[in-house]
């Protein structure tokens, strides 16, 4: 769209000007020389600083926080406020700063925010509506602290257990992650994305797209054909772009050979053009440096620049050197070699999005102008969000929930510390300050008194987390456990990992570590029950010492209520109804996610090939128990045929043939029986949670379309083919044929 006042702005603004505005640069930049490690330091503003980024060389956008410090927000404010001040009243263009910070759960730069279940949790609950109020939520924290733009949601598959940002994913498959991906973006931004309104902020998709790995390390190349990437990667960029997206940030990796941030194809044909998105594009946080200095594709910095502005790059997270950016972007755009109309192009979008955020007119908000900060809904969505997100994996012989007179033992890295349950992003990027700005009455041995009471609760540290690498552990009192243990009458272990990050966040091993599995095996030789706890971002592999647990409780890190709701759901006052978002390997040599194709069978763990399709994860997909059981019953198609334009209605019946009121998550999945690209095994299409009393039943039903059953064509022309498909619904099956070859417009 064609604003007049952008457009008179970008009239009267000189080249300098201009540049400036596809800058953005961190806070650092303009503080005083803050030490990292002085955290109760406060952060001063160097006006001089301001005055030469700001006014001399018109940065438009600031990012993050300074020297990784967690803020009250009455001083996000103010920061904000006075950054503002400068950019509206010192400057000739009169442009507002474009704040923005990755409040990914909940203000996570802002102290004592309360902070909500990580992605992965969220997609974990199945349910759109809590994701929705936890971003409604998020964005009313972020906005008490000033700040308009979040780099949130991650719309990327966490299609590969290995990789360190799996948790800050929706999981792995396509359909969900666009389903929680939408409420995210309508949490967010409201309904109105021409004009967000004081309580809401802009969304932000990353990492534009597939930002996943061959190797399963942090940004390393992605070699993908054209068919998965559009019909997996892209689906829930596409779905989110639909809903109003403002804001796209760039995947920093390389997708066969070459880098996204200087992939012209990418991120202006198929983004800008085919996808129709008039939002902004920024890069990930030093990318345009990186096309030389590590991805090579470029000699030296200005060619960089040149690539990747003319790619499509809108904004540049610099985040440092600024001035030689603002200064080589000038020449190039001076030489022709970027045109002024890529350049207006890039302007336009940043000046649009601080429009739509209505900066120009109100580029300031207080934090004492949200009294709701904090309030109890805040408490309550946070609290459900974990409540519904455990996931119940192993309940041998029905031991679990525990009598609240339980005598228990807590041993595990897990048990005394908010780190691990809060997760990276929480008040600093690694998740590092955790159990300083968190609530320390909400660790999980917190909890465990509260619930079983203090006498009736032993702790022992055995292995805990050292400081600086997140994976380090310090092993002691080993020898003690059996004989504590004997004295209980539960051993809750609470294993996992501690918080981590993108590179940080590379593994050797997906194992569980030695000696948490050594823990584990000693605990089990008590000859006392285990409860295995399991808070992590991503499926540790737990084969080992699986056997000897009696019950597995999966937590993920579902933010500062984690252990009040495992409480919760170990003593039944909650019925357990997560389910799980990734498939759960049982082998580091066997990471196939459940919608994959026919021809990656595998060995049976008997040894003996399968060709039916099988493979062997601990737990699959969409897996989770509950304290009560669901009988499905009466699968119905409306035809048993489908044609162009025409819908199927399925229905199926779920009754609770158990003693508990519980939540199940009803799920939908379809087969190809044969296509010209090799189909996948099944694909979820549709689901639905619903709750059921004890001899409660409800009739649940889906429509499924014809572009449903489709996929992409390595031409990129979405088809669906004529043939027989099968709809699946737990165990119960129905056949039907698509009577005639459907085209849909590209993607
Ligand atoms: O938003 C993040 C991104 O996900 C990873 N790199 C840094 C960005 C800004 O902090």
């Amino acid at each position: 769209p064609r604003i007049p006042m952008i457009e008179e702005k970008i009239q009267q603004m000189s080249i300098e000007e201009k540049v400036g505005q596809t800058a953005q640069i961190t806070l650092d930049v303009l503080t005083k020389g803050d030490n990292i490690y002085s955290s109760y330091e406060p952060i001063t503003l160097d006006s001089q600083r301001v005055k030469e980024a700001l006014v001399d060389y018109h940065v438009g956008s600031i990012l993050n926080t300074a020297n990784g410090k967690a803020l009250p927000r009455e001083k996000w404010s103010e920061i904000i406020a006075s950054l503002q001040e400068v950019a509206m009243h010192d400057t000739k263009s009169q442009v507002p700063i474009l704040y923005g910070v990755d409040a990914i759960h909940g203000a996570t730069y802002t102290e004592a925010a309360i902070l909500f279940p990580q992605e992965i949790s969220q997609a974990a609950t199945w349910e759109p509506g809590l994701t929705y109020e936890a971003n409604r939520l998020t964005a009313y924290q972020v906005r008490a602290s000033g700040i308009p733009w979040t780099f949130s949601p991650v719309l990327d598959l966490g299609n590969d257990p290995r990789w360190a940002r799996i948790w800050e994913t929706y999981g792995e498959d396509p359909y969900l992650v666009t389903k929680m991906g939408e409420a995210a973006v309508l949490g967010y931004q409201g309904d109105d994305a021409n004009h967000i309104d004081s309580l809401h902020v802009a969304a932000c998709l990353k990492h534009f797209f597939c930002y996943a790995s061959n190797s399963g390390k942090d940004r390393t190349p992605k070699d993908i054909s054209i068919s998965t990437l559009h019909d997996t990667f892209l689906v829930p960029f596409k779905n989110a772009i639909e809903k109003g997206a403002l804001s796209v940030m760039i995947n920093s990796g390389i997708i066969n050979g070459i880098p996204v941030h200087a992939n012209k194809e990418i991120l202006t044909h198929l983004l800008k053009k085919e996808l129709r998105f008039d939002g902004l594009v920024v890069t990930d946080w030093a990318d345009i440096e990186n096309l030389y200095q590590r991805d090579r594709v470029a000699k030296d910095h200005k060619e960089a620049i040149c690539m990747a502005i003319n790619a499509g790059v809108d904004l540049s997270m610099i985040p440092y050197d600024y001035k030689r950016y603002c200064t080589l972007l000038t020449e190039l755009v001076k030489e022709k070699r970027v045109s002024m109309e890529r350049l207006d192009d890039a302007v336009r979008r940043n000046l649009l999005m601080k429009y739509r955020l209505d900066l120009f007119d109100n580029p300031v908000t207080r934090s004492k102008e949200y009294p709701e900060f904090n309030a109890i809904d805040s408490h309550e969505v946070a609290y459900q969000g974990a409540a519904e997100a455990i996931t119940l994996l192993k309940n041998q012989k029905e031991i679990l929930p525990l009598s609240k007179e339980a005598k228990v033992f807590i041993t595990g890295p897990n048990a005394n510390t908010l780190r691990p349950l809060l997760g990276g992003w929480s008040y600093s990027w690694q998740g590092d300050k955790a159990d300083r700005f968190g609530d320390m009455d909400q660790t999980i041995l917190a909890a465990a008194k509260r619930t079983f009471g203090k006498n009736n609760v032993d702790y022992l540290p055995t292995v805990t987390y050292t400081s600086g690498r997140y994976d380090s552990e310090t092993v002691i009192n080993m020898n003690q456990v059996i004989r504590r243990a004997k004295a209980a009458d539960y051993i809750l272990l609470c294993l996992g990992e501690n918080s981590y990050t993108e590179k940080p966040g590379d593994l050797h091993s997906l194992m569980l570590s030695e000696n948490q599995q050594a823990l584990a095996l000693e605990a089990a030789k008590s000859g006392k029950p285990v409860i295995l706890v399991l808070s992590e971002g991503r499926p540790r592999i737990i084969r080992n010492i699986e056997p000897k647990m009696n019950a597995i409780v999966q937590t993920y890190i579902s933010g500062i209520y984690t252990a009040n709701a495992l409480m919760d759901i170990l003593t039944g006052e909650v019925n357990p109804s997560g389910k799980l978002p990734y498939t759960y390997p049982m082998y580091g040599n066997s990471l196939t996610v459940y919608n994959h194709k026919h021809s990656e069978e595998s060995k049976t763990p008997e040894g003996m090939y399968d060709y039916s399709g099988g493979f062997y994860p601990q737990y699959p997909f969409g897996f989770g128990l509950s304290y009560t059981k669901f009988k499905y019953t009466d699968l119905k198609i409306s035809s048993a045929t489908l044609h162009a334009g025409e819908k199927i209605r399925v229905e199926v019946a779920v009754k609770n043939v158990g003693e508990r009121t519980g939540k199940e998550v009803v799920q939908l999945y379809t087969s190809d029986h044969y296509a010209s690209i090799t189909p996948d095994v099944k694909r979820l299409r549709a689901f639905q949670k619903i709750e059921l009393k004890p001899n409660e039943s409800k009739k649940v039903v889906f429509e499924l379309s014809v572009k449903d059953i489709s996929f992409v064509l390595e031409n990129g022309q979405r088809i669906a083919e004529k043939g027989a498909f099968s709809i699946q619904i737990e165990k119960l099956k129905q056949e039907f044929a698509l009577e005639e070859t459907v085209s849909f417009e590209k993607l």
